[in-house]
């Protein structure tokens, strides 16, 4: 199959972890016999510099003609006195709003090998496995009116759904939760804001239509605690943008660390694909950056816009194997292991690893 991906490497560790991801899907491409094909694209601080815009009109071109965006980083401290509409954190929601997509998915795992990296027990996380399910388009992100006014001392943002966003969003949840373990976790904050009154009663409304899964609500302040406290019991959670932004980084103690974290957000006219860790600035250009994030973004990119079920699983199970034997950048080496790869040596386990399983596979075709 062809494929045209955009890459928006952006600030900080972006290039370089973006680099590998691109690595992977150049081999599964090879492997496969497909024509992945890629763009590089400008967006955030180095669209900036470049052109005084955190996304550029050729930017949003060149995504809207992909397949998929894979982007890898936004955020630069250089431009910290920007207002939030000017910051390179801008060409990303921007960029968001163009393609469309609502449904922001973003996997939490803990992998064996990782145990002793959470500062959770191993006995806490072990077994977990959690999707979120981040509403994107909406809530405090985007509502209106939001200002500053610096002169009267007064600052407002504005939390607003309709019951059709919520319907959108909440059905990729239950769908999603049918074709996992059928339990879905629905985030609110209902016994003080009406818009999560509207969110509620617009799941419990859905239920009905998917029979199979089994929903509870949570209010979002002991659904933080209930996170690091029983991880193993969730499956599918579904949130609004904020509480959604805030749980998935909090569940990056589940992982061991946010560098392991992949996302996807589907739903609009192009998928658009980005680890959920950010820029790192303070280690950027340094080769200690954890590609993996990154790389288990790719694996998405093939499940979400390829249909290549089986090719990802392969780049998740070679990401398992690296870890399985003791390879560790510096932000997943805890407890009794160090650093012991940089990001570009990470990237080649990985390749390697994979290469190995699909050599494995075409030898087992062809017996
Ligand atoms: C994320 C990030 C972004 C967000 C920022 C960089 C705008 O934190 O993807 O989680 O808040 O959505
Ligand atoms: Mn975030």
């Amino acid at each position: 199959m062809k494929l045209k991906i955009a890459t928006l490497a952006g600030d900080g560790i972006g290039p370089e972890v973006t680099h590998e991801a691109q690595n992977i899907l150049t081999a599964v491409a090879e492997a496969g016999g497909h024509e992945f094909v890629f763009t590089e694209a400008l967006i955030g601080g180095v669209a900036i510099t470049a052109h005084g815009t955190p996304l550029p009109q050729a930017t949003i071109d060149i995504c809207l003609d992909s397949d998929a965006v894979l982007l890898g980083a936004v955020g630069d401290n250089k431009f910290n006195a920007l207002s939030p509409d000017k910051r390179p954190e801008a060409g990303l929601l921007q960029i968001r709003q163009v393609l469309g997509g609502f449904a922001n998915l973003r996997p939490s795992v803990a992998y064996p090998a990782l145990s002793e990296n959470s500062p959770l027990r191993p006995e806490v996380t072990k077994g977990a496995d959690i999707l979120f399910v981040r509403e994107l388009l909406g809530g405090l992100y985007f509502g209106q009116p939001r200002w500053w006014n610096k002169e009267s001392g007064e600052a407002i943002n504005t939390m607003r759904y309709t019951k059709s966003e919520v319907v959108r969003v909440a059905r990729v949840a239950f769908e999603l939760a049918q074709k996992r373990r059928k339990k879905l976790t629905s985030v609110d904050k209902a016994n003080v804001l009406e818009v999560s009154q509207l969110w509620r009663a617009t799941v419990d409304e859905l239920k009905a239509d998917y029979p199979d899964v089994t929903v509870e609500h949570q209010l979002v302040d002991s659904m933080a605690m209930h996170l690091m406290n029983v991880p193993r019991n969730f499956d599918v959670v579904l949130t609004e943008n904020l509480f959604g932004d805030i749980l998935s980084d909090e569940s990056g103690i589940i992982t061991g660390s946010l560098g392991m974290l992949p996302s996807a957000t589907i739903g609009g006219t192009v998928n658009l694909y980005e680890p959920v860790h950010g820029s790192a600035p303070d280690i950027a250009g340094q080769g200690k950056a954890n590609p993996l994030g990154a790389i288990l973004t790719a694996a998405m990119v093939l499940r979400h816009s390829a249909n290549l079920e089986q090719e990802a699983k392969a780049i998740e199970a070679a990401v398992v194997k690296v870890l399985d034997a003791g390879h560790r950048t510096a932000d997943i080496a805890r407890g009794n292991t160090s650093a012991n790869v940089t990001t570009q040596q990470m990237g080649k386990l990985v390749h390697s690893a994979l290469a190995e399983s699909i050599d494995r596979q075409q030898s087992l075709h062809a017996v």
